[in-house]
């Protein structure tokens, strides 16, 4: 059986989940739902991410220790994945003690095998960023993030990142899905055209105590990037009801925001070769959520809180508009007016209008029960060809982690489904002299291949497609393939047409 491990980043805890965050964690949802239902059995990670000094400032500020300040704000996030219906198998807290135990063993074995040093070092200290520049980093005497530095004169510990640095470009190079999109995989190609330093991994806790303690030096907690980073493997140890760390590590996916790359494609493999451990399969990063044309993000007071979004169109239109409008790699801009239109235009008209047509003529012509298929003629040969075609598309831009591209193709299918309905008009056929059985047929074959697109589309719209199955006397799928049978549908299966299942938004009224 194949395996499938995906992750998102952890989440700063002090941060407020916002649309950013929102769509990193529904991709990853959408990703693993898929691979469930293509049978991989799969493991969806998630959590937050907190130690460092920005938690410790922020919990100072509020007067709580800084554990229960983290202790009160993890559950932002997990509730937020609650209602957005994120199937994570587990939620990642780094100040778990289990995690802990981890990156002590692995820190110490690091040490006892020289893979990291004392040494003194002065440099210049950016406070926000929690990290030392160096001088020929400095801009007009700040550091490349603005912020403003001190010169600081400590021991700490470091990791020799140096000593792997021409393995790493080896395996960029060898393996050409280890970082996507390609012009990410070029950025650190030539970030590594520069000699790499060493990564100091330790923070002294005179100036900052909230993290885990060195296990070779009660002085010092670790430096908070290594600490977090181990959170995708150190959760497999424990994370679940049995130890998966053999069976699911490596990691095939990773998804993060382009602003983490170097931690992700440069910190963290050269961890993994130094503690012997096999690298990530594939480290995929996504591009902004733009709001006019700035990043949303916190500083700028621009972001859009998820929930907010999704208490107007609820939570499968936010879900399927993040999937469909943002191509991995590629920035996208959000808008209510956007959301509106796609909502209006693919899921209120093409999608919901197809399924309200064949129902609602089931349900008056006859009696809520599905009719015969009868035989096939050619645009029924063809609807049928084209839904396998469609499926067998769905899971290679699944497999290639592209769920817009998926979408893509499901619409091609609805879109048939609607000029199959308008070239037989069963609403006209069954009013006619012995058309009855032909509009039946007509509106089998219809539910039938409405059907390939609830199942198809479920991982997106988990909700919505059960619904529409519903609808259609089916339950919820569990497995894309013994579903996509062409017809599982039988004549007699009951059909209602309830509620219309995507209402249209009219902007102007909100
Ligand atoms: N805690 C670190 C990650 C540690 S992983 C071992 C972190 N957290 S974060 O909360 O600041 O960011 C989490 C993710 O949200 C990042 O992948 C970041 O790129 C993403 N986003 C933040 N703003 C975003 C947008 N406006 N659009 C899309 N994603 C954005 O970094």
């Amino acid at each position: 059986m194949k395996r499938f491990y995906v992750t998102t980043p952890i989440y700063y805890v002090n941060d407020e989940p916002h649309l950013g965050h929102a769509y990193t964690t529904v991709l990853a949802d959408v990703l693993a739902r898929y691979h469930r239902l293509f049978g991989d059995e799969t493991l969806f990670l998630t959590g937050t991410d907190e130690h460092g000094q920005k938690v410790q400032q922020a919990a100072d500020k509020r007067n709580v220790s800084p554990q229960q300040h983290c202790d009160e704000l993890s559950p932002r996030f997990a509730e937020v994945w609650r209602r957005l219906e994120i199937s994570n198998d587990f939620y990642i807290r780094t100040t778990m003690p289990e995690h802990q135990k981890v990156v002590c063993a692995i820190l110490m074995d690091l040490w006892e095998r020289d893979e990291i040093y004392a040494k003194e070092y002065e440099g210049w200290y950016d406070v926000g960023e929690e990290r030392f520049c160096t001088e020929k980093e400095l801009v007009d005497g700040k550091s490349p993030a603005g912020n403003e530095v001190i010169k600081l004169r400590e021991k700490n510990y470091f990791f020799k990142m140096s000593k792997y640095q021409q393995r790493l470009i080896d395996h960029i190079n060898a393996n050409p899905d280890f970082i996507v999109p390609k012009k990410r995989a070029n950025e650190i190609l030539g970030f590594l055209k520069q000699p790499l330093g060493d990564l100091c991994i330790s923070r002294p806790k005179t100036r900052m105590s909230w993290g885990i303690t060195l296990p070779f030096d009660e002085e010092y907690v670790t430096y908070v990037w290594f600490d977090a980073l181990l959170n995708y493997f150190s959760s497999l140890s424990f994370g679940y009801d049995d130890d998966k760390s053999g069976d699911f590590w490596p990691a095939d996916l990773h998804l993060i925001g382009k602003d983490i790359l170097t931690t992700h494609a440069v910190y963290w493999p050269t961890m993994l070769m130094a503690a012997n451990m096999a690298l990530p399969k594939t480290i995929l990063a996504h591009g902004w959520w733009l709001f006019g044309e700035e990043k949303m993000s916190k500083s700028k007071g621009n972001v859009v809180k998820p929930l907010d979004t999704m208490d107007l169109y609820g939570r499968d239109v936010l879900r399927y508009f993040l999937m469909r409008e943002m191509t991995p790699g590629q920035d996208s801009s959000f808008s209510q007016d956007l959301i509106v239109e796609r909502n209006n235009g693919e899921l209120a008209n093409d999608l919901g209008n197809g399924l309200n047509r064949v129902t609602k003529l089931i349900e008056k012509h006859f009696e809520g029960k599905l009719p015969e298929g009868g035989d096939y003629g050619d645009p029924e040969r063809e609807l049928r060809k084209l839904a396998e075609e469609v499926a067998g598309r769905v899971r290679e831009e699944i497999r290639d982690y592209h769920p817009n591209g998926a979408i893509t193709e499901v619409r091609r299918l609805s879109g048939a489904v609607n000029r199959y309905l308008e070239g037989k008009a069963p609403w006209r056929a069954i009013k006619q002299e012995g058309g009855r059985e032909a509009a039946g047929s007509t509106l089998f074959h219809a539910a039938e291949a409405l059907r390939w697109v609830g199942v198809m589309l479920h991982p997106v719209m988990p909700e919505k497609c059960a619904g529409l199955l519903q609808r259609l006397g089916q339950p919820e799928p569990t497995d894309f393939d013994s579903l996509l049978t062409w017809p599982l549908l039988k004549g007699g299966d009951p059909v209602e047409s309830g509620d219309p299942l995507f209402p249209r938004y009219d902007l102007e009224s909100e």
